[in-house]
């Protein structure tokens, strides 16, 4: 059963584009093999990654109240910054997984931007995050152009579903 599925969901032209999530099937295999190992130290990544955008973006600070009056070296021992490391890292997991199911991540990714315009964050500040992880994935992953192409589409698909309720919410407020 699980050889008919497979050969059911591997037949076909592996470049064709998704119309709703931008990307083929090529790119979604791309990005999560790139992700495994990421994932299997995401503590670490996740912890490394917020901390490159707090360096480069000190003002995003303000929106974490356990770790505003801490030092970079007192993060990791900060409970509350660690479950977040891991909500944001488990979030991202989940998106990456069910890649082939846009529009799953659809539901899922405006959920999120429901849950961050409460908190008053704002497009940029999720640009600005998209920028510090794209370029942490050049200088770790080392990762080919097909694949970072790849991921930067991926993010972009992301987004646009997190920015509609983002902005309906900033709207509305
Ligand atoms: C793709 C990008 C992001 C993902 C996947 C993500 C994921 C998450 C998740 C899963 C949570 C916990 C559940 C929830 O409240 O929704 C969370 C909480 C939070 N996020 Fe994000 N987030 C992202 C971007 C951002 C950005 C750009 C900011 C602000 C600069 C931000 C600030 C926060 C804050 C302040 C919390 C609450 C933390 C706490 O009090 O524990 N997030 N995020």
């Amino acid at each position: 059963m699980g050889g008919m599925l497979s050969q059911l969901w591997w037949s076909g032209n592996p470049d064709v584009v998704n119309p709703e999530s931008g990307l083929t099937r090529r790119e979604i295999y791309a990005v999560q093999k790139s992700w495994i190992p990421v994932y299997a130290n995401n503590v670490a990544v996740g912890s490394e990654l917020l901390k490159r955008y707090f360096r480069a973006y000190p003002e995003g600070k303000q929106f974490f109240r356990m770790i505003k009056d801490l030092n970079e070296e007192q993060y990791d021992s900060n409970i509350q910054f660690r479950a977040h490391v891991i909500s944001l890292m488990t979030s991202l997991n989940l998106a990456v997984n069910t890649l082939n199911q846009p529009e799953v991540v659809a539901v899922l990714m405006k959920k999120l931007g429901e849950s961050h315009a409460k908190r008053k964050i704002q497009k940029k500040d999720f640009q600005d995050l998209k920028g510090v992880i794209v370029k942490m994935f050049i200088e770790v992953l080392k990762l080919d152009d097909a694949t970072l192409g790849a991921w930067v589409k991926t993010i972009e698909f992301w987004y646009k579903n997190i920015f509609e309720t983002l902005t309906t919410a900033e709207s509305q407020s």
